[in-house]
């Protein structure tokens, strides 16, 4: 069946439904239940059964229950591995059915191009092939559940700043070789539905915008799922409609208004969330794929069938996840297998920067656990992606399982408080549970519970001084609908890493962060972690990795630099100014520009060290379209390696193009001693390029195939003819 030709028992329905009925299968309603984030009405009448749409990447937030909470998709793609990433979004399946919900409203595919954008926790990478790959894989895992993923927020979705009216200005070929890509290869691993972002792209919005929706979403790359809005982000009823939105969300005005047939039922004041002022929707506004469009199409400004191209999407999908057969039963939720997942996914993603040797810690050693937030686990960030986990580990509580040796636990400075967009909208969290990052705990902080009142920094030297290793866990805050205001560390904590490493020349830092952090201690310090936001399993994976049960095998999915070596950093690229934010740096975001940039980046895209040593043989040519290598454990213990295939295109007159690209990647685990042949399929539109005129273009020539450890560490070049 494809929309356009609806066969079979969508087409008897479209035959059957009355033009009432069709309206109210495009827009959303409030779910009876209060589970659903989105939902949509069925028509009892004809036996369509109602179908729920649930948030989000990080677990499943169906009306503030408990959900496994995942780590953060940060952490997902730092462990380079798209079966990881099938796994886990068939986990997040099991889960949305176990709460009776039909499409997940995930993957997050937006490419990382601002490294302080408040929802760079909910998105994978700077570079679009390893976006593309795990959200591919992600949506694979999530329908193999039979439930219908839906990609988001297309496109150019980079910041928060102003998100609701900004303008990316951004040419053709950055958008198709960059920001596209992810949500092609996402299109192309069959998502259900792709959710149209707020922003606007070249001065239109993306929800009205008849080229990204209809010529290259639905023309060219042939999609024939759904097309959803982002909460109140649609701006009309005329243009949406015939640009190709087929489903309107959350359809009406927020909780509280009237449910009225659409139109604004109040007014609504844009600046009303204050530091979240221009981070949300016009939340009055909801019904204008009601009544308005069934005027629309009285008035001939919308086209019937196009009413019926859009019940034929959203039924096809219902059919597809066999929801037209009735209520389905299944799922999971919370079981030994998830828990162990977001365990394993957290560990897998944690990356180690820094080791002079004091990692692993041995079992009997003495630690010092500090940090601000040391007692609580750091489930996530802000907003719409909010779980709230059955069961959460704190870094403090990880540790005393894990050690034989005598810990002691000390906060040194005052808490990171969480920010959360849900603290800015007048109605609330909708379907959120406790704020992300707390322990259970109803809000605030329980010193007295906690057995420390007051977080005393002279505590925490004298603990990191008794000890024989300090192991410091500092964190920042992100949320939907703000970016943050720098990289650097909030409150005191780099003055707490300062005291600490010098009462102790053994001291390790965790950061749990939501992207790239300025870690200015860097050099006095015997070791760094990134563990980004592990989820509920936060303890348990990090004192894995930190005694040694597991390798540390991340690798980092985004550049870390200093704040001001980042492409986008002047107003006009970013935040924007008179509300457009102009895309000139073009490709060269990330890893793309530190190549050409007169800067090194901190740490460069790629890099993590391991516990284990890896040694690479030559490289060789599979085929025109992979490469192979053999890489050997040549250290004492076990370890994981992602091996990383970049390509360097040939230079071609008047052509500009990235000095590399990421084409191909694999992590594998190596006993001690052992030895594997590792082959990387490559990326094709790694050698490509797009023109706005011809297309897809691979330019014949050499193109040299650098495979190694990350982006700099490279080991071993092969040539390939194209
Ligand atoms: C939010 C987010 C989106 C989420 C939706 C429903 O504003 O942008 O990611 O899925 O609304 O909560």
């Amino acid at each position: 069946m494809t929309a356009s030709d609806p066969t079979g028992t969508v087409a008897d329905l479209l035959c059957a439904l009355t033009r009432e009925e069709k309206l109210g299968l495009v827009r959303g309603t409030s779910d009876p239940e209060g589970a659903a984030t989105g939902y949509v009405a069925g028509v009892e009448r004809l036996g369509v059964p109602p179908f729920r749409l649930v948030d989000g990447p990080l677990g499943v937030r169906a009306g503030g229950r408990e959900a496994t909470a995942f780590p953060a998709s940060l952490a997902l793609a730092a462990a380079f591995d798209p079966d990881l990433a099938r796994e886990a979004g068939a986990a997040l399946g099991r889960e949305a059915k176990a709460r009776g919900q039909d499409a997940v409203l995930a993957p997050g595919a937006n490419v990382v191009r601002v490294p302080a954008c408040g929802r760079n926790f909910e998105y994978y990478s700077e570079d679009p092939a390893l976006a593309g790959r795990l959200a591919a894989a992600v949506i694979e895992g999530l329908q193999s559940e039979d439930v219908v993923a839906t990609v988001k927020h297309y496109v150019a979705n980079n910041q928060e700043t102003d998100r609701c009216r900004v303008s990316a200005e951004v040419d053709e070929r950055t958008l198709r070789e960059l920001y596209l890509r992810p949500f092609r290869a996402a299109v192309e691993a069959g998502a259900g539905s792709v959710m149209a972002a707020y922003n606007r792209v070249n001065g239109t919005y993306v929800t009205e915008h008849r080229h990204l929706l209809r010529d290259v979403l639905k023309g060219e790359w042939g999609f024939d799922g759904y097309v959803v809005s982002d909460w109140f982000a649609t701006e009309s009823t005329v243009d949406a409609a015939n640009a190709g939105l087929d489903l309107e969300m959350p359809g009406v005005p927020a909780a509280g208004e009237d449910d009225a047939a659409g139109g604004a039922s109040s007014e609504f004041d844009p600046e009303a969330g204050g530091d979240f002022a221009g981070g949300i929707p016009d939340i009055t506004r909801g019904g204008l794929f009601g009544a308005p469009l069934g005027e629309a199409i009285d008035a001939g400004e919308v086209p019937e069938d196009r009413l019926d191209d859009m019940v034929a999407r959203i039924l096809g999908q219902m059919e597809r996840v066999g929801r037209l057969d009735g209520d389905r039963d299944g799922g999971a939720i919370d079981t030994p297998e998830h828990r162990a997942l977001a365990e394993g996914i957290a560990a897998r993603g944690t990356v180690l920067l820094e080791n002079d040797g004091v990692l692993p810690l041995s079992d009997a050693a003495s630690v010092a656990a500090i940090g601000p937030n040391v007692r609580d686990a750091t489930l996530g960030g802000g907003g719409s992606s909010e779980t709230t986990p059955f069961d959460a580990t704190s870094p403090a509580e990880g540790i005393r399982a894990r050690a034989d040796g005598a810990v002691t636990v000390a906060r040194g400075v005052p808490p990171i408080e969480e920010r959360s967009l849900f603290d800015a909208l007048p109605f609330g969290d909708e379907g959120g549970g406790d704020e992300a990052g707390s322990d259970g705990e109803a809000d605030g902080w329980d010193d007295e519970a906690a057995g420390d009142p007051h977080p005393d920094l002279d505590e925490a030297v004298a603990a990191a001084r008794g000890a024989d290793v300090a192991v410091v866990f500092v964190r920042d805050t992100a949320t939907e609908g703000m970016d943050r205001d720098d990289l650097r560390l909030p409150g005191e904590q780099n003055d707490l890493v300062r005291a600490v490493a010098a009462a102790n020349d053994r001291t390790a830092v965790v950061v749990n962060s939501s992207g790239p952090v300025e870690l200015p201690w860097r050099d006095d310090v015997a070791a760094i972690l990134e563990a980004w936001y592990p989820g509920q399993a936060d303890g348990r994976a990090i004192a894995s990795i930190l005694y040694g049960d597991r390798d540390p095998s991340g690798r980092l999915p985004i550049t870390f630099a200093a704040e001001d070596d980042y492409p986008a950093t002047e107003p006009a690229r970013y935040p924007g100014v008179d509300g457009r934010a102009r895309y000139e740096e073009g490709l060269l975001v990330g890893y793309r520009h530190f190549d050409v940039a007169a800067v090194e980046p901190v740490y460069p895209f790629g890099h993590g060290l391991s516990y284990a040593d890896f040694a690479y043989g030559d490289g060789v040519v599979v085929d025109g379209s992979a490469v192979g290598v053999d890489v050997e454990n040549v250290g004492d213990r076990p370890g994981r390696e992602v091996v990383q295939a970049y390509v360097r295109p040939p230079s071609v007159d008047g052509v500009e193009r990235p000095v590399r690209e990421l084409a191909g990647f694999a992590a594998i685990s190596l006993a001690p001693g052992e030895r594997r042949r590792v082959a990387l399929d490559l990326d094709e539109r790694a050698f490509g390029r797009y023109d706005p005129d011809a297309g897809w273009t691979i330019d014949s020539g050499s193109y040299d195939v650098e495979i190694g450890r990350s982006i700099e560490d490279v080991r071993t070049e092969v040539t390939i003819e194209r």
